[in-house]
């Protein structure tokens, strides 16, 4: 916590404002008694439930398994030293101790920095600089360590209904009539991004978009002997990611998906086109585009320049 807390101040050691403070601050520190560490024996005459809770809780259990932290230390590890804070009847303010307010709001610098001295592991690399850490979205805001309520320790009864508590967006756009089936719980969020960041933008799971969607549509990566540029190109110049009104979650009706790059071409024609009465077809409209065009990701037959086979 100490080193943190250092870590952090040398982060402000820029510009003579900041030094006078950071002095001044330094010569209160002084003459502050400094905390000591007490043990979780301590802590549970004040918060014996939360002690019991914690037998029970993923953290409780694997401190001592896998980092070697006795039960007894475990609690201060988070919080840091408890003697004063005990010694004043549970004041929040005392300095070095972290409660509450600091690990959801007040310092999200703190917070990660804390959490990350255990889990700066593959899963987490990029958190650094990612649309969340940028938010000031804390590890926190998503994990509970006391009161989890789903899997991983999350705030919530699974993946998405955490991210939920954010983004009402894209709760919406999942019960939409054509979606990905994360409401049915063959996939989840984290299918596709990873929370705590990558490399690549909106945090996606791979290294772009269509790099993404291939790992589960295989049939779409080609190489087609036609290929369709758009869908070379990207996935979402026709998709919705996470789901539309319209048929196969694409972004908008037939044939204005199509029109929107071919504004023109000569046909459908008119109804009395010669095509058109070739195949005896009454109507244009209600026709898609891709009832004729329907390999439309693109084509391995030899005569399939116009995607139509
Ligand atoms: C791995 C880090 C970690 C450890 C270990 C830990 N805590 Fe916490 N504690 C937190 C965080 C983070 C919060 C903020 C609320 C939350 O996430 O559940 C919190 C909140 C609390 C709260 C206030 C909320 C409540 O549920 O009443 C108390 C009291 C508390 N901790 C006591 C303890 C005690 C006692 C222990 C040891 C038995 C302990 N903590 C161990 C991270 C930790
Ligand atoms: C003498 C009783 C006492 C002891 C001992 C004690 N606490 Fe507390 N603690 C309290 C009280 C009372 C509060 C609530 C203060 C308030 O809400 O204003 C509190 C609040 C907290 C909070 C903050 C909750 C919040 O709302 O942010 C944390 C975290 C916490 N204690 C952890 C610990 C830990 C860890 C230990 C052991 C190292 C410990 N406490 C020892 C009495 C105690
Ligand atoms: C002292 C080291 C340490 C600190 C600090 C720490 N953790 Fe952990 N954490 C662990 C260990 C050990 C595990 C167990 C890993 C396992 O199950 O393989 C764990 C597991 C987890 C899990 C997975 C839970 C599950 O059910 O799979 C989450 C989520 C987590 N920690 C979040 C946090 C957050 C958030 C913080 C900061 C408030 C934090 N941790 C601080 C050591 C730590
Ligand atoms: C925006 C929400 C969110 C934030 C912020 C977040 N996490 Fe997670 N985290 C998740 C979700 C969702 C999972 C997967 C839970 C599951 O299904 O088990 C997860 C899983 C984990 C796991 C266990 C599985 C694994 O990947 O090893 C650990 C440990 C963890 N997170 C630590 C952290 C730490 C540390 C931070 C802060 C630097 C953090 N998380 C921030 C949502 C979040
Ligand atoms: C505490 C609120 C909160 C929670 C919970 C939350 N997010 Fe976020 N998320 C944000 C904020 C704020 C941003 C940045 C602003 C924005 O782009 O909307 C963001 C950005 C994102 C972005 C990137 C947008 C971009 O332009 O780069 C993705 C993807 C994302 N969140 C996914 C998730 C997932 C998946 C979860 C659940 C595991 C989740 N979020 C949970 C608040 C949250
Ligand atoms: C099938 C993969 C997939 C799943 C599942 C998925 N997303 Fe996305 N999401 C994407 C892609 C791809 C983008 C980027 C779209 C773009 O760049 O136009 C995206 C973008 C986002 C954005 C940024 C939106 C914006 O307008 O910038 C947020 C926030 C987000 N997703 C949250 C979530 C949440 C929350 C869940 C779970 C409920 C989720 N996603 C599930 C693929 C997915
Ligand atoms: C984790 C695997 C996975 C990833 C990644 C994935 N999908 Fe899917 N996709 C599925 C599953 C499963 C279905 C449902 C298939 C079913 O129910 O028959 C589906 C269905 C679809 C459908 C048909 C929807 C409907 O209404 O019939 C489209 C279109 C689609 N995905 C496009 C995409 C795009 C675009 C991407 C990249 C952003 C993507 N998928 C990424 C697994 C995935
Ligand atoms: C030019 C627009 C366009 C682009 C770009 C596009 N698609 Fe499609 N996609 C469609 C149309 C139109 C349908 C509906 C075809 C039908 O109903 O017969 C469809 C249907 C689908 C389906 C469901 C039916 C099936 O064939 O399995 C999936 C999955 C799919 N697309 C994935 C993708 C993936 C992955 C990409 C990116 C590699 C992509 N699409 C790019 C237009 C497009
Ligand atoms: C995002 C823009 C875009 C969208 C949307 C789009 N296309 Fe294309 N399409 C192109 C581009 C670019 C080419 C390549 C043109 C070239 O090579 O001259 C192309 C080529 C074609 C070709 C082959 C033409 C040739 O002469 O080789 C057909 C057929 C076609 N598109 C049909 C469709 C249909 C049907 C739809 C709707 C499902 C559609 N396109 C949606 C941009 C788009
Ligand atoms: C009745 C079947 C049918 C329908 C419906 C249809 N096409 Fe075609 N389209 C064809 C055939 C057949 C060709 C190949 C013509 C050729 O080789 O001379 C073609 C060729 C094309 C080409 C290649 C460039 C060109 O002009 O030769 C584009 C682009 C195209 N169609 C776009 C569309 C769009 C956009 C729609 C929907 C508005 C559409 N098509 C609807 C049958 C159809």
């Amino acid at each position: 916590m100490r080193q943190n807390r250092i870590r952090i101040l040398q982060r402000f050691v820029w510009g003579p404002a900041v030094m006078w403070t950071v002095s001044v601050m330094a010569v209160k520190a002084e003459n502050t008694p400094v905390a000591e560490f007490i043990g979780a024996e301590a802590c549970a005459a004040c918060h014996s439930e939360v002690v019991e809770s914690f037998k029970g809780a993923r953290h409780g259990k694997m401190l001592p398994k896998q980092k070697g932290i006795e039960f007894e230390k475990a609690c201060e590890t988070c919080h840091g030293p408890g003697s004063l804070h005990a010694d004043a009847g549970g004041d929040k303010t005392v300095p070095g101790f972290n409660t509450i307010k600091m690990f959801k709001i007040l310092d999200t610098a703190a917070v990660t920095s804390a959490c990350l001295a255990c889990h700066k592991d593959a899963d987490r690399s990029h958190w650094s600089g990612s649309s969340h850490d940028r938010a000031k979205v804390s590890c926190t805001a998503c994990h509970s360590l006391h009161n989890a309520k789903g899997h991983g320790d999350l705030v919530a009864k699974n993946t998405s209904e955490t991210c939920y508590v954010c983004h009402k967006d894209v709760k919406a756009q999942m019960r939409r009539s054509a979606h990905m089936p994360v409401e049915e719980g063959k996939m989840d969020c984290n299918s596709c991004h990873n929370p705590h960041g990558t490399p690549t933008a909106k945090m996606l799971n791979a290294s772009t978009g269509n790099q993404l969607c291939y790992q589960c549509h295989q049939d779409k990566r080609g190489p087609f002997v036609w290929e369709h540029l758009p869908v070379r190109e990207n996935c979402m110049n026709c998709h919705h990611p996470h789901g539309s009104h319209h048929d196969k979650m694409l972004v908008t009706k037939q044939p204005f998906l199509c029109q929107r790059c071919h504004s023109y071409t000569r046909h459908p024609g008119t109804l009395y086109d010669a095509d058109n009465a070739a195949k005896q077809r009454s109507q244009i409209f209600g026709q898609s585009c891709y009832s004729c065009h329907s390999s439309i990701h693109g084509s391995n037959h030899p005569a399939g320049k116009a995607l139509t086979r």
